[in-house]
C-alpha cells in the first residue's frame, strides 16, 4: 500500500510563490509517488473573519490554483475540509486530549492573537483543528513550509498522547519541507515571512499576478548597501531573492555562485523577476481554462470529498471506540 500524503491551504488571501515553493511544489513532485489528500481548508480560514462571498470564491479560486500548479484530481483528492464532518468531529475528541499549554505556546497564535482585538477561541484551537486534518486520514507525510513546522510537532505530541491514554490509534505523521524555498521572506521586508494576509502591494507576488507586476515588484525589493551579489556578506533581502530563483529553477548550489558572484543587484532582480514569470505564466493560462470550464471544479470537489469520507469516517468510528463513546456498532 502506499503512503498517504495529507496537506492544505487555507482559501484567504492571494497565493503566493511562497506558497507554492513551500507547498503546492513538492505536492506536485510527490503526487504520483503516494496517495495524496489536498484540502482548502476553510473552516481554518473562518477564525479570522472573512466576509462569505469573498470565502466562496476563495474556495474555489484555490481550488483552481492547486489543478493550474499540477494536482492530477484524478489521481490525487482535492477536496474542502468543511464539506467532511470528521475533520471538526476529531478536532473535539482531540482537544480533549490538548492542554491549553501547549496551544499558548504556538507561535502562530501569538503573532495572530497580538494582532486582534478580542481573540476568538477558534484561534486557539485552530492547531488541533489542524491535528485532526492530518490524523483524521492516518496522513504518514505532510509536505508544508517551515512555518507550519511547530504545527506538526504539536500534531505528533497530541497523537502520541492519544496513543498513550487510549491505545495505539494514529500513525505518526512526517513533516516534509522543501530543501529550497521552505521559508520565502517578504520582498520589502525580508525578516519576515512572505504572508497572504501583509498588506502591501510589494510584499508578495501572486501566482496570479501579470507580468508587468511581477516585474515591478521584484525590482523594488528591498537589498542591502552592498553594490553587487557577494555570497559571503550579503543580507536578507538579497538571500531571499537567490532562494526564489534556485527554488524555481533547482539549480545547484554551485551553479547559483558561479552564475551570480559578482552580479548587480538591478541584473540580479531582472533575472529573478524572469524566472519567476517564465514558471507562473503557464499556470496562470491552465488556471483561465480551469475556470471557464462550467461545473468541473465542483465535479472535481465533490468527487474528493466522496472519495475521502469513508477514510475519515472509519477513522472517527475507531477513535469514538477507543474513547468509549457511543459507537453504531
Ligand atoms: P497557509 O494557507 O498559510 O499556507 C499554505 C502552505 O504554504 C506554506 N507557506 C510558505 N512556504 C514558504 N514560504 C512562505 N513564505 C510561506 N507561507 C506559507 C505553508 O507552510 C503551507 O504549507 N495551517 C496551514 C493550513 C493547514 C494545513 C493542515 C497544512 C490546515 N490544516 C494540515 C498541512 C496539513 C496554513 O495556514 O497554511
Amino acid at each position: 500500500m502506499k503512503a498517504r500524503v495529507f496537506s492544505g491551504v487555507q482559501p484567504s488571501g492571494n497565493l503566493h510563490i511562497g506558497n507554492y515553493l513551500g507547498a503546492l511544489k513538492n505536492w506536485v513532485k510527490m503526487q504520483h509517488n503516494y496517495e495524496s489528500i489536498f484540502c482548502i481548508v476553510d473552516l481554518h480560514a473562518i477564525t479570522v473573519y472573512q466576509p462569505p462571498d469573498e470565502l466562496r470564491s476563495k474556495i474555489k479560486e484555490i481550488a483552481a490554483l492547486f489543478l493550474a500548479a499540477g494536482i492530477d484530481p484524478k489521481h490525487s483528492s482535492v477536496m474542502v475540509q468543511s464539506a467532511v464532518p470528521g475533520h471538526t468531529e476529531l478536532a473535539w475528541m482531540l482537544t480533549c486530549v490538548t492542554p491549553v499549554g501547549w496551544l499558548e505556546r504556538m507561535t502562530q497564535y501569538k503573532a495572530k492573537a497580538a494582532a486582534q482585538e478580542t481573540v476568538g477561541d477558534g484561534l486557539l484551537q485552530y492547531p488541533v483543528l489542524m491535528a485532526s486534518d492530518i490524523l483524521l486520514y492516518q496522513a504518514n507525510i505532510v509536505p508544508v513550509g517551515d512555518d507550519q513546522a511547530q504545527h506538526l510537532e504539536l500534531t505528533r505530541d497530541i497523537a502520541q498522547r492519544f496513543n498513550s491514554l487510549y491505545g495505539e490509534t494514529f500513525v505518526m505523521p512526517e513533516t516534509k519541507l522543501p530543501a529550497v524555498g521552505a521559508r520565502i521572506m517578504g520582498l520589502d521586508e525580508p525578516e519576515k515571512k512572505m504572508s497572504k494576509s501583509a498588506p502591501g502591494s510589494g510584499h508578495a507576488v501572486a501566482l496570479l499576478d501579470p507580468p508587468d507586476v511581477v516585474r515591478k515588484k521584484i525590482m523594488r525589493a528591498t537589498t542591502d548597501s552592498n553594490p553587487a551579489v557577494d555570497f559571503s556578506t550579503m543580507g536578507p533581502g538579497v538571500r531571499n531573492l537567490l532562494a526564489i530563483f534556485q527554488a524555481f529553477t533547482e539549480w545547484p548550489d554551485e551553479k547559483m555562485r558561479a552564475h551570480f558572484t559578482g552580479m548587480r543587484y538591478g541584473d540580479l532582480k531582472k533575472q529573478v523577476a524572469e524566472v519567476v514569470i517564465e514558471h507562473i505564466e503557464p499556470l496562470q493560462k491552465r488556471y483561465q481554462e480551469i475556470t471557464c470550464e462550467p461545473g468541473y471544479l465542483e465535479g472535481v470537489l465533490r468527487e474528493g470529498a466522496e472519495r475521502v469520507r469513508p477514510i475519515a469516517e472509519s477513522t472517527v468510528e475507531l477513535v469514538k471506540q477507543r474513547m468509549g463513546l457511543y459507537t453504531r456498532s
